[in-house]
């Protein structure tokens, strides 16, 4: 088979960093699928905006004509799947388009997949489907549970974890029933540049720097696990070219925090690369709870490191101070996408290669 890899939501926050990567390793070519939603952004990829190896296709996973299409004339290697609507607050307050992308675009694009790998002939041992999850399907954990592990049973609680665990399932019905050789890693909340503004780290660095409120829902002691999004993409490049197929790889960044905690430590981080008189950990608010809001999780991430060799090379402090000096050299990024200006650029500046006319 060739190099070539099929990458979904490649305009978005981690599909982005992952393609981004992929090229400056010269892992080979990659066509780039994403629909562009609010969330899908071409300036994510800007700076591979003329290099031939990477191809970019506006469309829909749940297309399945065009995903055959795509599939027969590029051939890929492997199909990576980011695409996904991904923000648990829109999934309480509208959760169908949640089951419409994450259930019914994944089944089309497995089925699309199935149909293609199965007359790979010699070539089918080599392909993969490794499908990019969350540790968010295994519920929520109280303060002495031990970390989510992959043999942790399935217990989402938002529409957007129950959407992730049904495509969950999908890919491993497809694995055990037709045996197309699927991958799947539960991964924990990744943060670092290209984030949309809308998740809590991104949220609360830009509101710090205009001075707004920074709204912890309910008593900021809900626990999250993060990973910095460069660890994540090396991470799945390892499942993609060691894990075994049929098998979860839940990844980590071992760096445990209560959101108070993460919301301080933008403050005081903020406080040393932008000084401001006021002090930014002032503007914190406790805010309504999210319903239904998980209180803890945390996430085993022994199998990678021990099978594959992987381990999170940032700490948060780390991570969170490239994070930080991301955004603050990118506030034109910021207001275009909070604008929606790039949708005006992606028709002036960008030559897509769509397919889908
Ligand atoms: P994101 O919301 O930033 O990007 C999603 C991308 O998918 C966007 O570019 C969007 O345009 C595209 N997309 C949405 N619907 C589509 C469709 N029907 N067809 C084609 N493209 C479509 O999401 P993200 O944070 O980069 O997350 C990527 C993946 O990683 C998701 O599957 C998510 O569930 C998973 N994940 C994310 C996190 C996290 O903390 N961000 C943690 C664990 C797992
Ligand atoms: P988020 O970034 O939405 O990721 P997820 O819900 O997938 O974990 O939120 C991370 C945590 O931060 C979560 O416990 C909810 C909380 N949060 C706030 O306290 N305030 C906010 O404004 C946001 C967006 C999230």
């Amino acid at each position: 088979m060739g190099n070539t890899v099929l990458v979904t939501g490649g305009a978005g926050f981690i599909g982005s960093n992952f393609i981004l990567e992929w090229l400056a390793r010269d892992c080979g070519t990659v066509v780039n699928l994403d629909l562009l939603t609010y969330a899908g952004n071409l300036l994510n990829v800007a700076s591979a905006k003329d290099d031939p190896r990477h191809i970019f296709v506006h469309g829909d996973i749940a297309d399945r004509a065009l995903i055959t299409r795509l599939l027969g004339i590029h051939q890929p290697r492997a199909i990576v799947h980011f695409a996904a609507e991904s923000h648990v607050d829109r999934s309480i307050y509208g959760p169908k388009q949640f089951v419409r992308t994450n259930v019914l675009g994944t089944f089309e694009l497995l089925e699309a997949a199935r149909e293609y790998w199965s007359v790979l002939g010699s070539a089918q041992s080599e392909f993969r489907f490794l499908h990019i999850s969350t540790d968010e399907v295994y519920g929520s954990l109280a303060a002495d549970d031990p970390a989510f592990c992959e043999t942790t049973p399935y217990a989402p609680s938002s529409p957007y974890s129950a959407s992730k665990a049904g495509s969950d399932h999908l890919v491993r019905a497809y694995y055990h029933t037709y045996g197309l050789p699927t991958l799947i890693t539960n991964c924990s909340n990744n943060y670092g540049p290209r984030q949309f503004p809308e998740k809590l780290i991104p949220l609360m660095i830009l509101n710090a720097l205009e001075s707004k409120s920074l709204p912890v829902y309910g008593d900021g002691l809900n626990i999250r696990d993060w990973l910095y999004v460069d660890d994540h993409c090396s991470a799945v490049r390892t499942v993609l070219a060691e894990g075994q197929p049929g098998h979860t790889y839940n990844i980590g960044g071992r760096s445990e925090m209560r959101n108070i905690d993460v919301v301080r430590t933008i403050c005081r981080i903020l406080q040393e690369e932008h000084p401001s008189k006021n002090d930014y950990a002032s503007l914190i608010t406790s805010v309504e709870d999210r319903p239904g809001h998980d209180r803890r999780y945390s996430i085993d991430c022994t199998k990678i490191e021990a099978e594959l060799g992987w381990k999170p090379s940032e700490t948060f402090e780390t991570g969170i101070r490239h994070t930080i000096r991301w955004y603050l050299k990118n506030m034109e990024w910021v207001a275009q996408v909070r604008t929606g200006e790039y949708q005006q650029w992606i028709r002036t500046n960008y030559a897509t290669r769509a397919m889908n006319a």
